[in-house]
């Protein structure tokens, strides 16, 4: 996984053009919003990692926070083959290694992001969140999920969790 970099955001760029991206709030992205977007995958707090060559990227941003927060997306033609959860446990790592204070990573996605549901367990991460009628898209109002894992769990392999009958 190479460090994304402002030198690369053409190819980030070409990245987010290239596809859809269906469960983000922005499902098709022209050249202009894609310039716009790519300040947003470096500076304080922010990491961003290229997965597979140019075939995705992951982002951490709010490392410098106790909990610092995760989003990946995967060029259409590559979703499917497991890029996403070795992608996800390589980011949880570096945070958790890299930033002392990092008590926690966590991500939200649409309750019917079925592939980063899956990605998100089967990589130790336990779901947190259920915000009703929370992410809009497309004139309508879908459930948000947020799933998150703590740091004591990162480096046991356990996971906690949630106390919901308190
Ligand atoms: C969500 C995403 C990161 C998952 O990464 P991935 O590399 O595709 O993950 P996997 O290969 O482990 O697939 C995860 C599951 O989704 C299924 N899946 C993923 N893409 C699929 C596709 N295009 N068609 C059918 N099934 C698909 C896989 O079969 C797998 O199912 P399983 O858990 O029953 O085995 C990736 O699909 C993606 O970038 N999607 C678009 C962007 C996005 O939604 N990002 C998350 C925003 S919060």
């Amino acid at each position: 996984m190479r460090l994304y970099t402002p030198a690369d955001a053409d190819a980030l760029a070409a990245l987010l053009t290239g596809s859809s991206w269906p469960f983000h709030g922005r499902p098709g992205v022209d050249a202009e919003a894609a310039r716009g977007m790519t300040g947003g995958f470096h500076g304080d707090g922010v990491r961003a990692f290229w997965i597979g060559g140019a075939l995705g990227v992951i982002r951490l941003v709010d490392l410098g926070d106790p909990t610092a927060v995760v989003d990946l997306r995967i060029a259409a033609a590559h979703r499917g083959r497991g890029l996403g959860p070795a992608a996800l446990r390589f980011a949880t790592s570096y945070a958790f290694a890299g930033f002392p204070g990092l008590r926690r990573v966590e991500g939200v996605t649409r309750l019917d992001n079925t592939a980063m549901r899956a990605v998100f367990t089967r990589c130790g991460y336990v779901k947190e969140g259920h915000h009703r009628r929370a992410w809009p898209a497309a004139g309508t109002w879908h459930d948000a999920i947020t799933y998150a894992v703590l740091r004591e769990d990162w480096a046991s392999g356990t996971t906690t969790p949630v106390d919901w009958a308190s």
